[in-house]
């Protein structure tokens, strides 16, 4: 057995757990994916500062140059440079853009965010991928950027599709957006008394044993041309929310879980 100490929502009320050991691992790793997430943000934003700056340069400098080459075939390595300095520059740009958006905040209908991620994954894979909705209607309204949530839900449905791309080829694959509500659960540190459980599960093969302890770390990708960004933003808005990402996966049953409080 294992004791967790945690606050409620009630100032000056706290809550004493008794736990299962497996749970307790669960809790600690819980805790150590919320320091590190703040580590790397820290990490993220500075080193896309520094990065940002000299690029500017580099490419304006390389587009002077290329002003002053008479060799056409010189200006094959200018177009290298530039074309390289952007590339670099709209990772740059993604690194810092949930820092750069405000946290906007409205009432949030969380149907209306898989509604719409349903359509976009449904508009970018009209064949061979079946989006299931499992809803459960009764859940409240709660405050929160719309935007952020639909981001997030996109990032994860994306990859869910990506991982699909044999399946779709076979016409069975399947994504499902499963919602529910839990009671006294506890995440971030805290016990909430209720919390939004958004499910997006998949039936592809599988998160790869090689990253899956790092997958929500910033440039960690499994899968060609992915930057390893998607998670890394999707944790970040939901943590925003006071809310966290977990994943379980085996072969066949992908499940990310996005848990968020509810008032
Ligand atoms: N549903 C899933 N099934 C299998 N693997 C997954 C799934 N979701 C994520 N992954 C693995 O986790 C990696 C990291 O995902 P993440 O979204 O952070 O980056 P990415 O998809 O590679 O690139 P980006 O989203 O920035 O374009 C993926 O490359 C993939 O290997
Ligand atoms: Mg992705």
């Amino acid at each position: 057995m294992h004791v967790v100490v945690a606050q409620t929502e009630t100032p000056g009320e706290i809550i004493v757990e008794l736990l299962p050991l497996e749970q307790q691992t669960r809790q600690e790793r819980e805790e150590r994916l919320i320091d590190q997430a703040q580590a790397n943000k820290e990490l993220i934003r500075n080193l896309a500062h520094e990065i940002k700056n000299p690029l500017g340069g580099i490419r304006g400098a390389a587009q002077l140059l290329e002003l002053e080459l008479d060799n056409r075939q010189l200006t094959e390595y200018t177009q290298v440079i530039i074309h390289e300095a952007d590339r670099l520059q709209s990772l740059v740009d993604r690194l810092l853009a949930p820092h750069r958006r405000p946290h906007v905040v409205g009432d949030v209908n969380i149907h209306e965010v898989c509604e719409r991620v349903r359509s976009l994954i449904v508009a970018e894979f009209p064949k061979g991928l079946r989006v299931v909705r499992d809803y459960d209607i009764s859940i409240p309204e709660f405050r929160g950027d719309r935007e952020q949530l639909i981001q997030a839900v996109l990032n994860i449905a994306h990859n869910a599709a990506h991982a699909l791309t044999e399946r779709i080829a076979a016409g069975d694959a399947q994504i499902t957006l499963r919602t529910r509500v839990g009671r006294q659960l506890t995440f971030g540190k805290q016990r909430y008394r209720l919390a939004l459980e958004l499910h997006v599960i998949d039936n592809g093969p599988g998160v790869p044993d090689s990253i899956k302890d790092r997958i929500f770390f910033p440039l960690v990708s499994g899968r060609d041309g992915g930057s390893g960004l998607g998670l890394t933003l999707a944790q970040t808005f939901v943590q925003q929310h006071h809310g966290l990402i977990e994943c379980e996966s085996v072969p066949g049953q992908t499940d990310f879980k996005i848990l968020i409080p509810l008032p």
